[in-house]
């Protein structure tokens, strides 16, 4: 007798301890709305990823983007801004999502720390040097040379290896492309290498200080988001949102907005 009823108020507890964890946690922001998701990025990449001065608010094709693809699978994502080399790590240690950042799917060991979607924009190196500059490109630099780049990136790993090379004195890698412009300008380093879409963009706000030298250099660079190792379910998602922005024009649109 005694047993059955410990039995039954066992069940019961259960059963209670079931419907409370059900109902718990959801109630407060609307039932089962889907948690937000953190997308994280550095925003000095322009016109990827960029703020304003004196604004946090990051714009660019690649928040857009993201936006679109959110909207089309009905996910609710939010930005969030860090140093570049420290997007995958926050994959890692789930401190974000999703990573949108101009970044190079084909670059390093990346593709081992992170799951890396569709390609959506497809670049190359440049050097960009301040215009009255008389360096011919990138094969004609000199070991007394310094180039900036941005840490963690493949224009920061190239300039490092130039330098490792002793083809320059030092490869200047920096936390913030806007650091890099700042160096060029200032003349503490004689070029910055730069994603070209990123150094087209800062030209065509500063043709009177700088240009670019020679040809395109470098591994050839897809640009992709990426998620946590194994999130399967959430990168289909994006790539099914980006494949519909393709097909509907919205990807165009956006490319227009921001490229031309
Ligand atoms: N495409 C380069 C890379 O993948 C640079 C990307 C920099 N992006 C940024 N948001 N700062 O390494």
């Amino acid at each position: 007798m005694k047993k059955k009823a410990f039995v039954l108020l066992l069940a019961f507890s259960m059963v209670l301890a079931f419907a409370l964890s059900a109902c718990g946690g959801g109630s407060s922001d609307g039932g089962d709305e889907e948690a937000t998701l953190r997308v994280v990025t550095e925003a000095t990449f322009a016109p990827f990823e960029f703020t304003e001065d004196g604004d946090d608010e990051i714009k660019g094709f690649d928040v857009d983007m993201m936006n679109a693809i959110a909207e089309d699978q009905g996910l609710k994502i939010e930005f969030i801004n860090m140093e570049f080399d420290s997007l995958i790590p926050a994959l890692e240690s789930d401190q974000g999502d999703i990573i949108a950042a101009g970044m190079n799917k084909l670059a390093g060991d990346r593709a081992e720390k992170a799951d890396f979607g569709d390609t959506y924009f497809e670049s190359d190196l440049m050097l960009l040097v301040k215009s009255d500059s008389t360096l011919t490109g990138i094969d004609a630099v000199t070991p007394d040379m310094k180039l900036a780049s941005q840490i963690g990136t493949t224009g920061g790993d190239y300039v490092q290896k130039l330098a490792d090379e002793g083809k320059i004195a030092q490869g200047v890698v920096l936390n913030q492309w806007t650091d890099s412009y700042m160096q060029l300008q200032n003349g503490d380093v004689q070029g910055v290498v730069v994603d070209k879409p990123v150094g087209e963009a800062y030209l065509n706000a500063h043709s009177d200080i700088a240009k670019f030298v020679g040809e395109p250099f470098g591994d050839h660079e897809e640009f992709a988001y990426a998620v946590q190792k194994g999130n399967k379910e959430l990168l289909d998602k994006l790539n099914a949102g980006l494949a519909n922005m393709k097909e509907n024009g919205t990807y165009d649109e956006l490319v227009d907005k921001w490229f031309s």
